[in-house]
C-alpha cells in the first residue's frame, strides 16, 4: 500500500469512528457524584472475590502476543474487507468509549471501591482497543485514539442509565465474542483473520466487567424495582434491536463465517438473557413471533432510510421523516410486548458457562 493511500485511510477510519450516527457506539459522560456515593457493603464478600480476579490480571500477556494475519482473503474480497473494517472500527469505538468512561469516573471520585474497579476496567478496555488498533494498523488504517477522545461528541447519561446500558453491553459483548469463537473452533477454515483467536480470553474480561456492574446494581436494589423496570425493559430492547440491525448490515462478514446473522443474533440474545437473569427482574421474550417480526420490520425500515439517504433529494427527505416515525412506532409496539418476570437469585456471581 503506498504512503498516500495509507495516510488517507488513517483519516477515513478515524473520521468514521468520530462520526455520531444513530446506531454507532457513543462516548458518555455522567454524574460522578453518584458514583462517589455508591456503597457496595451489601455485596462486600462477592465484591472482594471479584476484585481479587481483577488483581490477578490473568490476561496481562494475552494482548501482547503477536498477530500475523494472512490478508490475502481480505484482499481478494473487497466487500468482506469493507465489512471487516466496519466491524473493527465500530468495535474499537465501543472499547475505547468504555475505557474513556471508566477512566473519567475513576479520575473524578475518591470512593476507593469504585475507583479501583474502574481503574481495572479501563486497563482492560485500553488493551482491547489497542489490540484492535494493531489489526487496523496492519490493514493500513489505524484509528487516532487521541483525536477520537478529543473530537467525539459525548452524550450525558444519568448514572442509572450507565449501569443498565454498560452492564448489557459488557454481557452482550461476552455473548457475541464467545459465540463467534465457539463457531470458529468448529470451523477453523472460516477463520479469515487471527483476531478471532483472541476472543475467548477477551470475552472473559467483558464478562468480569459485567459482573462489576451487576454487583453495583445489586448493592442498591431499588435500581431493579418499581418504575426502573421500565428503564431496564427499554435498554434491553434498545441494545438487542441495535445489534440486530447492525449485524444484518454486514451480510458478507457472516457469510465468510458461514453463519446466518439471524441465527447468530438469537443465540446471542439467548445467552445474554440467561446471564441477565442474575440481576434484572424481567427478560424479553425473544422467541415471541411478534418480537421476531417486529425486529424484521425495524430492519426493513432502517434499510429504507439508508437507501433514501443515499439517493438524496427533497422527496427522499420527506420519506426519511415518515420512515423515522415508522421506526418509532415499531419500537413502541416491541416495547409493549409482554415480558417474562424473573426472580433475582441471592447470589450475583457467576462463572461463564458458554
Ligand atoms: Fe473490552
Ligand atoms: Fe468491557
Amino acid at each position: 500500500m503506498n504512503e498516500l493511500r495509507s495516510e488517507n485511510s488513517i483519516n477515513e477510519s478515524t473520521e468514521r469512528a468520530v462520526k455520531t450516527e444513530m446506531l454507532a457506539p457513543r462516548f458518555y459522560r455522567t454524574d460522578y457524584a453518584a458514583f462517589e456515593k455508591l456503597d457496595i457493603e451489601p455485596v462486600r464478600a462477592e465484591w472482594d472475590t471479584m476484585m481479587r480476579e481483577f488483581e490477578r490480571d490473568i490476561n496481562r500477556e494475552h494482548f501482547r502476543k503477536e498477530m500475523n494475519p494472512d490478508l490475502s482473503n481480505l484482499e481478494a474480497n473487497p466487500d468482506l474487507h469493507e465489512e471487516f473494517l466496519d466491524l473493527l472500527v465500530s468495535s474499537i469505538t465501543a472499547e475505547y468509549s468504555g475505557c474513556v468512561l471508566y477512566k473519567d469516573i475513576e479520575k473524578n471520585i475518591k470512593n476507593p471501591d469504585i475507583a479501583a474497579v474502574m481503574k481495572y476496567m479501563a486497563r482492560d478496555e485500553s488493551r482491547h482497543a489497542g489490540f484492535i488498533n494493531k489489526a487496523l494498523k496492519q490493514l493500513g488504517v489505524a484509528v487516532d485514539l487521541g483525536f477520537l477522545k478529543r473530537e467525539k461528541a459525548y452524550t450525558f447519561f444519568k448514572p442509572k442509565y450507565i449501569y443498565y446500558a454498560t452492564y448489557l453491553s459488557e454481557k452482550i459483548g461476552y455473548a457475541r465474542y464467545i459465540t463467534i469463537f465457539r463457531h470458529l473452533q468448529k470451523h477453523p477454515e472460516k477463520c479469515f483473520h487471527p483476531i478471532f483467536n483472541w476472543f475467548e480470553e477477551w470475552c472473559n474480561d467483558e464478562f468480569r466487567h459485567g459482573e462489576a456492574l451487576a454487583l453495583i446494581m445489586r448493592a442498591d436494589p431499588k435500581l431493579l424495582r418499581g418504575y426502573n423496570k421500565l428503564w431496564i425493559r427499554f435498554f434491553l430492547l434498545a441494545v438487542y434491536s441495535t445489534m440486530y440491525i447492525r449485524d444484518h448490515s454486514r451480510p458478507g462478514l457472516y457469510e465468510a463465517f458461514g453463519m446466518d446473522p439471524t441465527e447468530y443474533d438469537y443465540k446471542v440474545f439467548d445467552i445474554t438473557t440467561e446471564i441477565s437473569r442474575q440481576v434484572f427482574p424481567l427478560t424479553l421474550d425473544t422467541d415471541n413471533p411478534r418480537f421476531r417480526q417486529g425486529l424484521e420490520q425495524l430492519l426493513e425500515a432502517n434499510l429504507s432510510i439508508a437507501k433514501a439517504k443515499e439517493q438524496g433529494g427533497l422527496g427522499n427527505l420527506f420519506r426519511r421523516g415518515a420512515l423515522t416515525v415508522k421506526v418509532g412506532l415499531i419500537f413502541i409496539r416491541l416495547y409493549l410486548l409482554p415480558t417474562k418476570n424473573n426472580e433475582i437469585p441471592d447470589q450475583v456471581g457467576m462463572v461463564p458457562a458458554w
